[in-house]
Formats: structure tokens, sequence, C-alpha cells
């Protein structure tokens, strides 16, 4: 009951400063209420934000808001209709405050923490309570206010095809559950902090930062590394997958590409990741379609253009075939980040990650040791092999001969599949 007591007042003295102070923007409320009372077609929280009973209970499982508002001296719900009011504002400020878990709750409040630090001279902080509050681009409901915006324009469907978005809240993958070596570290590292520090760098004008190649065979983790960046920093993620570029009709691929641009740059701060950039190397033999080329060098224009220091956006291309990249591609990087194959230390570390949760006695070191040459992600499918091989025989727990088992037939298939072929 107190708790409850407690939400609904926080909601009502919210949405009353809220209403009436101008220069508090929607990143100030808190993120769940930001969420409840978000406006899709606007891509905001219009004002003012009114309460109704149902509010209560869809927010915080409120069963019988109306009886938590008659218990408190200061609220009212309107006769006609179901809204909760303010009757005494300065009442309700008062009682917030003297509550045991008040000031708690001010402090993860930005709105209630700007009203508190000035007006009432209690001691919180408004920059600290923005600092723990979810900005709206981790959400995604700003997103796909974004994209009803964007869709309302001609042809936006082809952009969404071809730029796939995700924000931070879908992101599962971490940083901490990826084996990098330290190089691989130290660029993420800077990269991070290039993005929080972006103002210092506009400031000294140091602009030639946040374009980046990451380079290596396919399952080494550059896709994974790239989302899980966007994780940490808490700023979406746009994929692009040029392969898309040929299934459109070529002759708007150019401006969607410039489309998508844009789009990242609204977006921003954001990582723009684009995937397959090997892709642009098909078009320099010069049987290739005119507009093929066109959507190429419109797609290297705009990365020209595009800037982490001056539009927050980090670009990172990603490529399993180096050498197909002339050196008008290479150029347009500031860092090349190389992904190898993992040698064994990174291969016993990705094994001791993937098999953390399984049970049975196992000697990881040993299938460290007998799994040269392999991937990150061929390391995950022999896990899986030998899991769903006991699976089949109700069996939870793995033995060595389990993994033994899965990486032999691994090696038998991958010599079936990748059979000498007349590649140079
Ligand atoms: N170094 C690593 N540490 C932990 N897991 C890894 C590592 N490398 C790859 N994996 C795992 O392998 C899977 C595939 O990785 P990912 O998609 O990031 O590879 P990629 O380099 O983008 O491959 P591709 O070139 O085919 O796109 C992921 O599930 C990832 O967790
Ligand atoms: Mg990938």
């Amino acid at each position: 009951m107190d708790d409850e007591k407690l939400k609904t007042t926080e909601l009502v003295l919210t949405a009353e400063i809220y209403n009436n102070t101008g220069e508090l923007q929607v990143d100030d409320l808190p993120s769940d209420i930001r969420k409840h009372y978000w406006d899709n077609k606007e891509g905001t929280v219009k004002r003012p934000i009114n309460i109704k009973a149902k509010d209560l209970t869809e927010l915080y499982n409120i069963k019988n808001p109306v009886e938590i508002a008659k218990s408190l001296p200061f609220l009212v719900y309107e006769e006609f209709g179901t809204q909760l009011k303010l009757t005494v504002f300065d009442l309700g400020v008062k009682w917030f405050a003297k509550q045991e878990q008040g000031s708690e709750h001010i402090k993860h409040n930005p709105v209630l923490a700007h009203f508190y630090e000035k007006s009432q001279s209690l001691d919180v902080s408004y920059e600290e309570a923005s600092k723990k509050n979810e900005p709206k681009e981790v959400s995604r409901q700003w997103i796909d206010s974004l994209i009803l915006k964007i869709s309302g324009e001609k042809d936006s469907e082809d952009v969404l095809k071809l730029a796939h978005i995700m924000v931070p809240d879908e992101i599962e993958q971490t940083l901490d559950r990826l084996v990098l070596n330290q190089d691989q570290k130290d660029e993420v590292e800077k990269m991070v902090k290039a993005i929080q520090f972006r103002e210092y760098l506009t400031k000294i004008g140091l602009i030639e930062i946040g374009k980046l190649l990451f380079v290596g065979p396919p399952g080494t983790g550059k896709t994974s590394t790239a989302k899980a960046m966007s994780g940490k920093l808490k700023v979406p993620f746009v994929e692009v997958k040029l392969s898309m570029i040929t299934d459109q009709y070529l002759g708007e691929t150019a401006k969607n590409i410039d489309r998508v641009f844009e789009l990242a740059k609204g977006l921003s701060p954001c990582i723009l990741f684009i995937d397959e950039f090997d892709f642009i190397a098909k078009t320099r033999s010069s049987d290739e379609h005119a507009a093929l080329k066109r959507a190429v060098n419109t797609l290297l224009k705009a990365i020209d253009n595009i800037s982490l220091v001056k539009h927050g956006v980090l670009l990172i291309c990603a490529t399993n075939h180096p050498q197909l990249l002339d050196s008008a591609a290479w150029r347009r990087f500031d860092d090349i980040v190389d992904f190898p194959l993992p040698d064994e230390e990174m291969r016993q570390k990705i094994l001791e990650f993937v098999m953390s949760e399984i049970d049975g006695t196992f000697n990881i070191a040993e299938i460290a040791s007998m799994t040269d040459g392999y991937s990150g992600s061929d390391l995950r499918m022999v896990i899986r092999e030998a899991v769903l091989n006991a699976l089949m025989v109700d069996r939870f727990a793995l033995a060595q001969e389990d993994l033994v088992r899965a990486v032999g037939e691994f090696n038998k298939r991958n010599a079936f599949n990748y059979m000498p072929k007349d590649e140079t």
C-alpha cells in the first residue's frame, strides 16, 4: 500500500512538473513513464500528460487506484471521467519528500530531481538522475516512431529492406562474453571513448576518427563485436546488407543509400554497420550494370561525408575478402581491425564461455588443442552438435567423448564441404 501510494504520487507529481516546465525534455521523463505515454505518431510524449486510473494499473499493476487516491489528502478523482488530479501541489511535494523511499525515487527521476534541487533545495542532483535514466534512443518505441516517419515518405520500404535497425534493449550479445585479443579490445575501447567524448574531439578538431573496417574469416566475431558495442554504448545499431542492393530496383538504390545514411544521422549517436563490404569490389569489373556502379559511388561518397564527430555515427564495415578491396576502398577507413581465427588460448576461452552452463566431465583444454583452424562460430556448432546428440538419448551431462566425436564429425563434414576448388 505504501509503495503504491508512493508510485501514484510520483507519477502525478512528475506529470504536473513536466507539464509546466518547458525546459524539461522528453528524455527527462523516467523511462517507464516515457514509454507508457509515448505517442508513436509524434515521436515524443505530448504535453499535457493526463493520468487515468488505468495508467496506474498498467504502469504499476495497482489494482485499486481509486482507493489509493482517496487515501492521499492532495489527490482527487475528477467526478466525471477517471482523471486523477492534484489538489494541493505543495502538500504533495512535501509529503513525497518526507517518505522513507521518497528521496531514493527522486534521485532516479530527472523531472523530480530538477524540481526538488531547484525549488526545495533538497540534496539531489538533476545531472546525476539524468545519467541514471535510460535515454529514449534505447527503446523500440523511439525507433518505431522514426520508422513511421520515414515510411510516410515515398518508397521508404526499400530503405527499411536495406537497413535493419536494432535498439540496445534488443541486443543480447555482450562484450564480456566475446573473447577478443588485446588489439581488438583496445580498438573497441577507443571507439567507446570517442563516442563518449565527441564534444571534446570536435573542440580540438580531431575529426578523422570513427570509420573502422573489420577484416577476418567467417564466424570470427565481427558482427557480434559491432553489436555488442551498440549494447555497451546504449546506442541503436543500423545494419546494412549490401547484397540487398542487387535485389532492389537499381535506379532507386543510390537514393536509398543516401537515405540510410540520413536515417543513421537521425538516430545519432548510433553504429552504422555495413556487412559484406567486399560487395563494392564486384562492380569494378567493366561489364557491370551502370546503375550498380552509381550505387557504389554513392555509397563511397556517403562514407566520405559521414563523421563520428560531426554526426555521431560510428561506421563499421566488415568483410571476409579483404583481398578484393582496392586502395580507394581501404583509404576510407582510419582503422583496420583484424579478426583472425582464434589461437588455442582463445579457443579455450570461447569454449569455456559456451560450455559454462553445461554439466558433465570434460577437458576443454584438450578440445581447444584439437580444433586448430576453427572459428568461434565453428566451436559453437561443435558444442551444439554434442549437446543435441546427447539429448537424443535424453542425456543432459556431456562427456569428453561426446565432444571428441562432435569434432570428428565436424571435420568430416568440412572436408566434404570444402573440397579443394579452383580458387587461387
Ligand atoms: N571471439 C569470439 N568469442 C566468442 N564468441 C565468438 C567469437 N567469434 C565468434 N563467436 C561466436 O560465433 C558466432 C558468429 O559470430 P559472428 O556472426 O560475429 O561472426 P562474423 O565474423 O560476423 O562472421 P561472418 O563473416 O560470417 O559474418 C556468434 O554466435 C559468436 O558469439
Ligand atoms: Mg557477420
